[in-house]
């Protein structure tokens, strides 16, 4: 069983670099399916397939090939589908004047539907062993980020809140009712909730074990465009997935000389080697940009060709972890493995979220979790291999 995530910011290429692992993976012979939660459904327009067709079969897998399905989740119809209990309390109880404001903030972390419905269809084709692989086409950055704390949160929620609300419900609830004006959640609510827990259990396990589980962020060698990527690449680390390659797309092809592209063939070898830098020991899979857009099966066989080359798609080409956050007696810790031994001293320079670490003529910038963004001391020990840096306290706007 392989599943693989393509992550980035809007518009580099996810859905294009998806497409062509899913087609190569399919010609090995494994039983191949890519998802996609894209509500532009672009996946059905890259392969050219007849829009009346996708609508026919609205939201399920579509063989498009003799190994090869695709599946562009209908969200609306999942989640009336799936949870129409839940989520009618949910919009009766946001509806209601004068929410308890603890109540709320729970609310708040219950994850999104859609992504929740991902999962669902990812734990279920692995329990039933009905695809070898799946290849998952995931919204731009933001969202991306939201739908891999949901295991975290899920875990949270059930472990901390579920049971103490479900007691209260039961025995406060039908006095409740009769002096406050707020709906007081039925036993058909909470059964719905545990009917999700139990077909939502494992999930976290699959997405973390980098056996099964990869992250392919996809990037294009520009500023903003590597900001956004790295956020996502130490988002992705800390919630302890794993990360197996950057494709970095849409490089000038060597033979293009013309004049008027320099200073973009300059700033891509430029964004290109800081890419390399920051992302290693993650390795770095550089692809063309194309003379046209990436349309139909010939096109995503020729993108396959240049991200891949002979290299089997299905492989793990990193499964190390280059980041973890600890948190300990209040403190945070950010371990990160070095890709060299040294003894020199380390230097840090922290500028509002952005760390500067310094070991010999080793440099690195990370851009900060949120949880230690604003923390007032910052502090480094080098251990062997791994490098950890204890963020402590809250810094009031300073910078340090
Ligand atoms: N290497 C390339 N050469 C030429 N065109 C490309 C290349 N990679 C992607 N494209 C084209 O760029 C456009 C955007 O690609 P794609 O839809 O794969 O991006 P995306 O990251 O999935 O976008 P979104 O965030 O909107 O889902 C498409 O028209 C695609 O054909
Ligand atoms: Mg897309």
């Amino acid at each position: 069983m392989r599943i693989i995530f393509f992550a980035g910011k809007g518009g580099v290429g996810k859905t294009s670099a998806a497409a062509a692992t899913g087609v190569r993976a399919a010609e090995t012979g494994k039983r191949t399916i890519i998802m996609s939660l894209d509500v532009a459904h672009s996946l059905s327009d890259i392969f050219d397939l007849d829009k009346g067709l996708m609508d026919l079969n609205r939201g399920k897998p579509l063989q498009v090939g003799e190994k090869l399905w695709i599946q562009e989740l209908d969200i609306l119809e999942e989640v009336s589908k799936n949870w129409k209990d839940i989520h009618s309390y949910l919009s009766l109880l946001l509806n209601t004047t004068g929410l308890d404001e603890i109540l709320a903030e729970e609310l708040a972390i219950l994850p999104g539907m859609e992504e929740v419905s991902l999962l669902l269809y990812i734990n279920r084709y692995v329990k039933g062993k009905d695809y070898d692989v799946i290849i998952l086409d995931c919204a731009p950055t933001g969202e991306s980020i939201r739908f891999i704390s949901i295991p975290t949160a899920l875990e949270w929620y059930i472990k901390k809140i579920f049971k103490m609300e479900r007691t209260l419900a039961k025995y406060v609830g039908p006095i409740a009712k009769k002096i406050y004006d707020v709906p007081i959640p039925g036993e058909e609510y909470f059964d719905a909730i545990e009917h999700l827990f139990e077909r939502l259990r494992g999930v976290d396990r699959i997405l973390t074990d980098p056996e099964t589980t990869s992250v392919r962020l996809v990037a294009n060698p520009e500023k903003i465009v590597l900001k956004e990527t790295q956020r996502a690449f130490m988002y992705f680390c800390l919630y302890r997935m794993n990360i197996d390659a950057i494709i970095m797309n849409r490089l000038l092809p060597s033979d293009v000389t013309d004049d008027y592209f320099q200073s973009w063939r300059e700033n891509q070898k430029r964004y290109f080697r800081k890419a390399e830098e920051y992302f290693h020991p993650v390795p770095l899979f550089p692809v063309n940009l194309f003379k046209v857009e990436v349309l139909g099966y010939d096109s995503i066989k020729h993108l396959a060709n240049d991200i891949y080359g002979e290299r089997n798609p299905l492989d793990r080409f990193f499964t190390d972890k280059p980041y973890e956050l600890f948190k300990r007696d209040g403190a945070y810790e950010l371990r990160m493995s070095l890709p060299f031994v040294s003894r020199e001293s380390v230097e840090l320079n922290k500028v509002s979220d952005e760390l500067i670490i310094r070991v010999g003529g080793f440099k690195r910038q990370i851009l900060l979790p949120r949880q230690v963004a604003s923390s007032a001391s910052v502090k480094a020990k080098l251990e062997g291999r791994h490098l950890s840096i204890f963020f402590r306290g809250e810094n009031h706007g300073q910078k340090t």
